[in-house]
Formats: structure tokens, C-alpha cells, sequence
């Protein structure tokens, strides 16, 4: 295979990005993207803030640019995100208590009614948890409306769309030995115990010295998905683009079955949310092939 997205579908997957609408009218961008990639994810577009910008006032003109032009091309989409501490509205992030609770409610049910049936995934609880040795719960606004507010989120979500998987998504839980993904662990496990709906574990997987690659990655997606959800690689970035890295991500997700796609957070190392010294992504400024690249192009 050519393409990254050929060479995932070798083994029934996908390969994605993140897309910014306001560089759908760059064509070395949009070039690469429509030929490299055959999952999209709206980089900012369908956030909290830009769907529901006035409380009960949606607003779905770039998401729905980013989702016409990756299904205009044979895409599929991934939805991000519905329930998150941070890019929230300034009328969100100023209630509390049970009209907080019915706004994250209504904001599920707003936007996935608006997406329904045209979504492979939603991540639809995003970063819950804190960083550290806790293993507790991010102190935020949604989690001060109540311990329930993940699985509210999640049977809400459930009932808006019923043709999406469900993921819950964060960072810092690539580790299998850091507190933060046992925390999630013991949650999803909880959930499917229980009969939450769950579908999925998004590893968003940025990866920089303070968070680096560590070979019980493949330990982690192997743990997860024995839990009976999907594993999906949601935002991959390699701070310093090592092209070995960037292989063992992909061996691990190979080597597990329900380790269903991986996304890479945008397309060329000028488009990437670290900066384009950090060197993060697959293509460089002028939009060409890094080591990186062959090396993912190579594993899959
Ligand atoms: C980032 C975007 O890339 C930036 O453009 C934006 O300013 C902030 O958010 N975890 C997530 C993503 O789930 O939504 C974040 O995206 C990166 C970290």
C-alpha cells in the first residue's frame, strides 16, 4: 500500500487526522489529508464552545464543513468531544448543580441529534480524569454536579445516537503503570459491570519527555480492550517525531484485534498544536514525508 489509509485497511482499520476547517481552503493540506487519511476529526469544530456558542443555540456551520468535506471524500468521522472540563462557553462554565447537569444533557442530545447516524465514534466524555498519583476524578465543573455525570453522559448519549460508538478519551492514560489508567480502567470495568454504555477507549497519546512512549503501551490497549470495548488511538503526536516511536505505536495497536484505528493530531508539523518545533507529526512544514511517515507507512 501506498497511503497510510491503504495500509491500515490491510488490516481492517483506519488511519485519521484531525482537521481544521480554516485550512480547507489550503490544497497542499487538503491534499495530503484526502489522500493519506480516511478518518476525520474536527480539530476544534464540534467542541462545546463552537456547537452551542448561545445556551439552546447550536451552531454547526464548520463542524458540518469539516464532516461534508471527509464524507464529500469517502471519510469517516470520529465526534470531538461532548463532555469536557475545558473549551467550554462562558454561559457554561458560569452554572453549577443540576442546571449544569441538564446543559451537558442538552448539549449531548443537541448535537448528536444534529450528527445522528453519521458518526463512527464519539468521544463523549473527555480528560475526567486528574493527572498525578490520586487516581481521582478531575475537579470540574461536570464533576461537581455529581460522581454519576460520566455515566449520565454516556446513557444520554446512547439514546441521542444509537448507530455511534461510545468512547471515553483522555491523555496520560498510555501507561498502564500511572494511576490515571487504572483509574480509567477500573471505570470502564465498572461501567460494563454495570451495563453503562461504553463502547470504546479513546488513547489520545501525545507523547513528549514528561509523557513519553513506554513499552507497556501494548500491555494498556491489550488491557483495555480484554474489557470488551474497542481501543482507538484518538490524537497521536511524538514530541521530536522519533520515527522508532512512531513504529511501536502502530506494532501495538497491530497486535491487539480491538485496537480499531489510529489518528494522528494533524496533518503537517505546521499544523500541529505543539508547534511546528516540536516536530510532532507524519509531514513536515512543506508538506513532505518525514522518517516518521515511512516508518508508520512500513508497520502497518
Ligand atoms: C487542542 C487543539 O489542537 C487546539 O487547536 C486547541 O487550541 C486546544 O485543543 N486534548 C484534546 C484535544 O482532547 O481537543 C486538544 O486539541 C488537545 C488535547
Amino acid at each position: 500500500a501506498s497511503t497510510l489509509a491503504a495500509a491500515a485497511q490491510q488490516s481492517g482499520r483506519y488511519f485519521g487526522t484531525a482537521i481544521a476547517a480554516g485550512k480547507l481552503g489550503d490544497q497542499t493540506y487538503t491534499t495530503i489529508a484526502n489522500r493519506e487519511f480516511d478518518m476525520i476529526t474536527a480539530e476544534n469544530e464540534m467542541k462545546i464552545d463552537a456547537t452551542e456558542p448561545n445556551r439552546g443555540q447550536f451552531n454547526f456551520s464548520a463542524g458540518d464543513r469539516i464532516y461534508n468535506w471527509a464524507v464529500q471524500n469517502g471519510k469517516r468521522v470520529r465526534g470531538h468531544t461532548l463532555a469536557w472540563h475545558s473549551q467550554q462557553p462562558d454561559w457554561m462554565r458560569s452554572l453549577s448543580g443540576s442546571s449544569l447537569r441538564q446543559a451537558m444533557i442538552n448539549h449531548i442530545n443537541g448535537v448528536m441529534g444534529h450528527y445522528k447516524g453519521k458518526i463512527y465514534a464519539w468521544d463523549v466524555v473527555n480528560e475526567a480524569f486528574a493527572d498525578g498519583n490520586s487516581g481521582a476524578r478531575r475537579d470540574s465543573n461536570l464533576q461537581q454536579t455529581g460522581n454519576d455525570w460520566i455515566e449520565v453522559a454516556f446513557r444520554t448519549a446512547r439514546a441521542a445516537d444509537p448507530a455511534a460508538k461510545l468512547c471515553y478519551n483522555d491523555y496520560n492514560i498510555d501507561n498502564w503503570n500511572w494511576a490515571k489508567t487504572q483509574a480509567v480502567y477500573n471505570m470502564v470495568r465498572d461501567f460494563k459491570q454495570r451495563g453503562v454504555p461504553i463502547d470504546c477507549v479513546g488513547l489520545q497519546s501525545h507523547f513528549n519527555s514528561n509523557s513519553p512512549y513506554n513499552s507497556n503501551y501494548r500491555t494498556t490497549i491489550q488491557s483495555f480492550a480484554a474489557l470488551g470495548v474497542d481501543v482507538q488511538i484518538t490524537e497521536l503526536d511524538i514530541q521530536g517525531g522519533s520515527a522508532t516511536t512512531y513504529a511501536n505505536v502502530v506494532n501495538d495497536c497491530l497486535a491487539v484485534p480491538r485496537c480499531t484505528g489510529i489518528t494522528v493530531w494533524g496533518v503537517r508539523d505546521t499544523d500541529s498544536w505543539l508547534g511546528a518545533n516540536a516536530s510532532a507529526l507524519l509531514f513536515d512544514g512543506n508538506g513532505n514525508k518525514k522518517a516518521a511517515y515511512t516508518s508508520v507507512l512500513n508497520a502497518l
